[in-house]
């Protein structure tokens, strides 16, 4: 049996930042609409020529220093992403060609859930023993997909960067059980196509040769989320013979701060142990988790043996969890 750690994280935002205040001289909107409906303050925006790939390797390469590794050593780089810069290449590819790291690469778009998506993919190349170090990211300019005229959408999203290296270890208990006792225990994954409506980009290579920008039914998505992230937890608890008073840590998709404290309340746990940074960058879709992730793990919020639960929902819709042992 080899399980999947987490032994390193990095993350990158934009030097510019965008506040509520910014968006009321670009909107008829206004700050104290947005805090108390969503939580957040500010978001980054990319500079002009920043592309997805910059932020992406910015982060990879300070995930990579806390892993202690080279690029070299590492053996696949996954990135999770809706916000490509090319149709093709991918930015994994990008990214690989910058770290000069000699491995496969590839993207995955599950939108605010790629995260998860990607996690659970690395886990299963690393419990296969066909990989060492998985660098996984989320990164996202969803700057670029935004109705900057739109104050429904233009409010919620950000962009910016995360990434950890999954490292296999062997589990020394094998013996004993055939299940992993520390790194990646379970996840779950779902989607359901027919309620992409409520939350899509209305552009695409094969349909209008261009990326278009994102629409929402806000109250629809609210109404799946909560119910959808917490259904997820539940099943990746249930896969992993646990319950939810085992959590330490919640690491939720930070889309919204009301979703978050609703999800967090859903499952019995303190607001304390709820990872939460929305405020800060806003929604930066599959770069939402491993921001939040790296931000507590640089605070050390994680003491060793702590249960981790990183959870999203995102268009598709598609959604999932994964629980992981510090
Ligand atoms: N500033 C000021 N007013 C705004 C506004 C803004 N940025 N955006 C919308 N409004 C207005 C609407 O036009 C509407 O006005 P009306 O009543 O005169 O028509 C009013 O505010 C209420 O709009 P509504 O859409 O009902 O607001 P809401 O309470 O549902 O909040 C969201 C909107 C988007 C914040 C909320 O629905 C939400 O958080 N949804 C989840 C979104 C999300 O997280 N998506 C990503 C998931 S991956």
């Amino acid at each position: 049996m080899i399980e999947s750690h987490i032994i390193g994280t990095g993350s990158y935002l934009p030097e510019k930042i965008l506040t509520n205040n910014d968006l009321a001289s670009m909107v008829d909107t206004n700050d104290e609409w947005i805090v108390s409906r969503t939580g957040i303050k500010q978001r980054h925006i990319a500079g002009e020529n920043e592309l997805n790939a910059d932020m992406a390797y910015q982060a990879a390469q300070k995930a990579i220093e806390s892993a202690h590794i080279q690029a070299q050593d590492i053996s696949m780089i996954i990135v999770a992403t809706t916000t490509p810069d090319y149709t093709f290449p991918s930015v994994a590819a990008c990214v690989q060609a910058k770290l000069g790291a000699k491995c496969p690469a590839f993207d995955m778009q599950a939108v605010c859930s790629g995260f998860v998506y990607a996690m659970s993919t690395a886990h299963q190349f690393i419990q296969s023993g066909s990989m060492k170090h998985i660098l996984v990211i989320g990164s996202e300019k969803m700057s670029s997909i935004l109705d900057w005229k739109d104050r429904r959408t233009c409010i919620l999203f950000g962009d910016g960067a995360g990434a950890v290296v999954l490292g296999a270890k062997p589990n020394i208990d094998a013996s004993v059980s055939n299940t992993p006792h520390r790194g990646i225990l379970s996840s779950y994954l779902m989607a359901q196509g027919q309620h992409k409506d409520i939350l899509y980009a209305d552009g695409g290579v094969a349909s209008t040769q261009s990326a278009g920008v994102i629409h929402m039914n806000g109250q629809e998505v609210f109404k799946h989320a909560v119910t959808k992230m917490s259904a997820a937890i539940n099943q990746a608890l249930k896969k992993a013979g646990l319950t939810k008073d085992a959590i330490d840590w919640l690491v939720p998709h930070q889309a919204n701060q009301r979703i978050i404290d609703s999800l967090g309340k859903k499952m019995k746990l303190e607001s304390d142990r709820v990872i939460s940074c929305v405020a800060n960058h806003a929604n930066t879709s599959a770069a939402s988790i491993p921001l939040a992730l790296d931000y507590a793990a640089q605070s050390s919020q994680f003491k060793e043996g702590d249960l981790l639960c990183f959870v999203a929902i995102g268009g598709g819709l598609t959604w999932g969890a994964c629980l992981l042992r510090w």
